[in-house]
C-alpha cells in the first residue's frame, strides 16, 4: 500500500488485535496516524475515547477507521445486550456525528449475516446476528451504513497476536487431539493482514457493504489441526450442543463468557464462504493465506 503520505488517519480499537495490524500498515504506509482509545495503540498519537461514554475527539484527522468494538459471547440477557449496545451501537452513533464530512470506514463482521446456505453470501444476504455482538454489530452498521460509510465484513480474523480464534481453539485439546464437532466443512478465514490493506484502501471506495476474507476457502479440520499441531477428532454435533447449552447456563450464573456457547458450536459446523467479489472489483487482493501465517505467524501468536 502506498499513496497515505501526509494523510491523518484516526484509527479507533488501535489497542486491539485489528486495530493494531492496521495502526502499523498505516504507519508503513507513510500516513499520521491518531489512535482513539482507552488504551494506546502501537504507534501515533493516543487520544483517550471511551465510546461508551464520550464523543470521539477527531481534530485534524483527514479519514476515519473504526474498528472499536465490544466484542465476545457472553451469555445471553440485557446486561450483555445493553454494554454491547453502549459501544457497538450508541459509540458508533457518537463517532459518526464527530466525523462530520470524514470518510469513515467502519469494520463489521460476518457475524451479521443470518445463517448462510451452501452458496457463497454475498453483501445482500440477510442479517440477523445470533448473539448481543451480532446484533449490536448489525445495528451499529445499519447507522453507518445510513451515513455514508463504507462498512467491512471479515470473518474469522486470524495472525500473529490473535487474542481470539486461536486461544479459543486451543481449549478444545484434549489428550494431544483436538475435538470438534463433526462434520468437516468449508470456510472463509480473513488474515489481519488482508483486513488491514482492506481497511487502507476502503476509504476510496464507494459507500456500502463488503465482504473482507481470504481468497480461499479453506477445510476446517485441515487448518484448525495444522494451526494447534494435533490430529482432528470429530464428536457428535448433538453432544457438543448439549454441553454448549449446560456451559451458558452455568455462565448465566457467573456473568462470564461461556467455555462453549451456542453460537461458537454454530460457528464450527455451519459452512460459510464469503463472496468477495465486490471488494475484489475495487481492485483489492488479499495476498496472505493461512499457509503463510502457519510458515511466518504462528509462533508469534502462541508465545
Ligand atoms: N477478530 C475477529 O475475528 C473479527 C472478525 C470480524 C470482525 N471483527 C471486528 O474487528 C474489530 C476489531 O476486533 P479485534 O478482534 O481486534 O478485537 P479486540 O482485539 O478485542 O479489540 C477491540 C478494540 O475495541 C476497543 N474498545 C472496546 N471497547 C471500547 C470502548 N468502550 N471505548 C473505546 N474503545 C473500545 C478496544 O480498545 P480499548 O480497550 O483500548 O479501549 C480494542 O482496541 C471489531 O470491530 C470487530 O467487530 C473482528
Amino acid at each position: 500500500m502506498s499513496g497515505l503520505r501526509g494523510v491523518r488517519i484516526a484509527v479507533t480499537g488501535a489497542s486491539g488485535f485489528c486495530g493494531s495490524a492496521v495502526v502499523r500498515a498505516a504507519t508503513e504506509a507513510g500516513a499520521t496516524v491518531v489512535c482513539l482509545g482507552r488504551r494506546p495503540g502501537p504507534a501515533g498519537e493516543h487520544r483517550y475515547w471511551d465510546a461508551a461514554r464520550t464523543a470521539p475527539d477527531l481534530t485534524g484527522t483527514d479519514l476515519v477507521l473504526h474498528l472499536a468494538a465490544a466484542v465476545g459471547d457472553p451469555p445471553p440477557g440485557h446486561a450483555a445486550e445493553d454494554a454491547f449496545r453502549a459501544v457497538n451501537v450508541d459509540g458508533t452513533a457518537r463517532l459518526l456525528a464527530s466525523a462530520g464530512d470524514r470518510r469513515v470506514v467502519w469494520v463489521s463482521s460476518a457475524s451479521v449475516y443470518a445463517t448462510p446456505g451452501p452458496e457463497p453470501v454475498r453483501e445482500d444476504h440477510p442479517l440477523g446476528g445470533m448473539t448481543a455482538y451480532g446484533r449490536t454489530k448489525a445495528a451499529g452498521e445499519r447507522l453507518a451504513l445510513a451515513a455514508g460509510a463504507v462498512v467491512l465484513r471479515p470473518r474469522a480474523v486470524y495472525g500473529p497476536g490473535d487474542p481470539h480464534l486461536l486461544p479459543r481453539l486451543r481449549r478444545a485439546v484434549r489428550g494431544g487431539r483436538v475435538l470438534l464437532p463433526g462434520p468437516d466443512i468449508p470456510l472463509s478465514l480473513t488474515a489481519v493482514a488482508n483486513l488491514a490493506d482492506a481497511c487502507l484502501a476502503a476509504a476510496a471506495w464507494p459507500a456500502g457493504a463488503y465482504n473482507i476474507a481470504d481468497a480461499v476457502a479453506y477445510r476446517r479440520d485441515e487448518i484448525v489441526g495444522a494451526a494447534l499441531g494435533v490430529p482432528v477428532r470429530h464428536v457428535p454435533i448433538g453432544a457438543v450442543r448439549a454441553v454448549a447449552a449446560a456451559a451458558t447456563a452455568a455462565a448465566r450464573l457467573t456473568g462470564r463468557e461461556p467455555a462453549l456457547s451456542r453460537y461458537a458450536v454454530e460457528q464450527l459446523t455451519t459452512p460459510m464462504i464469503l463472496d468477495i467479489g465486490r471488494a475484489r472489483a475495487q481492485g483489492w487482493t488479499p495476498a496472505r493465506t493461512f499457509t503463510d501465517f502457519l510458515r511466518t505467524g504462528q509462533r508469534r501468536s502462541a508465545a
